[in-house]
Order: structure tokens, then C-alpha cells, then sequence
């Protein structure tokens, strides 16, 4: 099983495509190799046409790392309470109340959980319920966005560590148990380098997390915003970037270390359902 499949890498400057492979089957160790070094030169994988149950989501989650539970979302709650290691992403209500995280509204771009000490090394996300052509999710490469980045910035950077806040989510939800954040450099969140060496691949990589309430370390407040905005406006250009147009049965899989992403809004009244897991980091970043 599984020993026919291949990888078709995107024309773009991330992600690949893998065809072949089915992710309710158990999956060989070469397979897996394969699966793994592709995640690392590509970034986000592609695995359409499938159909698997969250059991599976979870097992095929578990060749890449152990699993990293979802962080708080804004309900206090797990969406799943027979599967808290899964994320809902899902702007669906059942009597009222929402079944899964971040709405129909855009989510803006960011990393996952980089307010964490340990950021998770990648992700995974089932497309289970669809709204045809809408709520696409665009990735960014973050190994291309700091190889492009002009000298007169690189330097400004070089050492510098920023503030991860970890108040709202990328759909601007307050998370539970937080307040309003006043001033950018009393944030709470982790502090990493701005630039950092990718766990696995020892490649540098620009490493933003999310712009709201973000701030570096030792700057003044107005410094600070205008250098991390002239970041920003590089690292998300469309040249780093791929476009995923969703269909019922893809699983994407990303890194999370050397990649951005953001997602569209979408109609209210559409259903999208989709279910998330993580793969946990390995170390917490360290400067390239
Ligand atoms: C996310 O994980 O940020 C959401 C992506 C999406 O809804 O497509």
C-alpha cells in the first residue's frame, strides 16, 4: 500500500502536492521519510481526497512528532471533549453556541502559538465541510521572505528578539483567562528571536508570529512599530506566498516554523468545518 504514491511540488515558492497516499491506511517508514523531507524543502503538503476520521487525523499526526494540544480558545473549553488534542476551526453554531474557533471572519496572517516557549513545529488540518470557493488559506515562506530581505533591514534586526503576545487569536478573539493589552511592551507571550535557525533544517528563517501587539525587545514603542510594519509588509508579499483553495477531503499539513499563514473571510451563512492538530516543537527557537 502506499508505495506508488508522489510528490508534485506547486508552482510556487512552497508546497507540494501528494498524490497517492492514503492517510486511513497505515503508512510504511519509507513512505513517511519521504512525507517528512518533502515538509521540510516544502513547507505545506497537500494531501487531497481524503477520508479519514479523527482517530486517523491523529495517528497520521503522530509520524511527524507528538502531539501539541490546541492553545486556549476564547470559550474556555475543548471543542471536542473526546478529542482535546484536536483544534475545530469552524464558524458553525449548534443552539447558539459555535462548535469550533475563529469564525467567518478573516484570519489575519500569523504563525501558531508562538506566544509559547515551544512553538509547535507544524500543523495539520482536515477540510471536512466546505464552502466552495471561499475562506481560501494562503501560506507565506519565511526562509524566502528573510533570504529577500534588504541589507538596511537585515542589519536592524540582526540580535533582536520581539515580544509574541498572546492575548487574541488571528481572528482578533480575546482568549480566555486575558485582557486588553495596553502598550505592546508589557505584553504577555514569549520572546524569540526575530530571526531564527529552523529546528531541523539549521536554515535562518524570518520569524514574525503575528503583528497585533507585537514589539521588540529594548526599542522605543514608535521604533519598534515602524520596523516591525516594514517587516511585515516584506514577509507577506505575494511573491512568498501560495494560495490553497479548499476542497472537501484535503488535509494540509504546514510548518510552522518557516511559514506564515492567514485565511479569508467567508459568507456567514456557509458552513465551514474543519479539524487541527499540531505537531510539538522540538526546541524553543534559537537565534540564526
Ligand atoms: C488557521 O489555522 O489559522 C485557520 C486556517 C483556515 O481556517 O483555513
Amino acid at each position: 500500500m502506499n508505495d506508488t504514491f508522489h510528490i508534485e511540488p506547486m508552482d510556487a515558492p512552497l508546497g507540494a502536492r501528494v498524490l497517492g497516499v492514503d492517510l486511513s491506511q497505515p503508512i510504511h517508514a519509507t513512505t513517511v521519510a519521504r512525507i517528512t523531507e518533502a515538509w521540510r524543502q516544502r513547507l505545506v503538503l497537500v494531501f487531497p481526497d481524503q477520508v479519514i476520521d479523527d482517530d486517523q487525523l491523529i495517528a497520521f499526526t503522530r509520524l511527524f512528532g507528538d502531539l501539541d494540544p490546541p492553545g486556549p480558545n476564547p470559550y474556555g473549553a475543548p471543542f471536542l471533549s473526546e478529542h482535546p488534542e484536536i483544534n475545530v476551526i469552524s464558524n458553525v453554531l449548534v443552539d447558539g453556541r459555535p462548535i469550533g474557533n475563529l469564525g467567518a471572519g478573516e484570519a489575519i496572517w500569523h504563525a501558531d502559538m508562538t506566544y509559547t516557549d515551544t512553538p509547535p513545529m507544524g500543523a495539520v488540518l482536515l477540510g471536512l465541510e466546505i464552502p466552495e470557493g471561499e475562506g481560501n488559506t494562503y501560506f507565506a515562506n519565511m526562509y524566502a521572505a528573510f533570504e529577500a530581505l534588504p541589507s538596511s533591514l537585515r542589519m536592524r534586526i540582526e540580535g533582536k528578539l520581539c515580544i509574541h503576545d498572546a492575548t487574541y487569536n488571528s481572528a482578533g478573539m480575546m482568549r480566555k483567562g486575558y485582557k486588553e493589552v495596553t502598550d505592546p511592551r508589557t505584553a504577555p507571550g514569549a520572546r524569540h528571536p526575530l530571526v531564527i535557525r529552523h529546528p531541523h533544517t539549521g536554515r535562518p528563517a524570518l520569524f514574525l508570529g503575528r503583528r497585533r501587539n507585537a514589539c521588540i525587545v529594548g526599542f522605543e514603542l514608535a521604533d519598534s512599530e515602524a520596523l516591525l510594519d516594514a517587516l511585515w509588509a516584506h514577509a507577506t508579499q505575494p511573491r512568498f506566498a501560495l494560495t490553497h483553495v479548499w476542497r472537501r477531503g484535503d488535509v494540509l499539513m504546514w510548518d510552522n516554523m518557516a511559514t506564515l499563514h492567514r485565511r479569508d473571510a467567508f459568507a456567514e451563512t456557509a458552513r465551514r468545518v474543519l479539524h487541527r492538530t499540531q505537531i510539538k516543537g522540538i526546541a524553543a527557537p534559537t537565534a540564526a
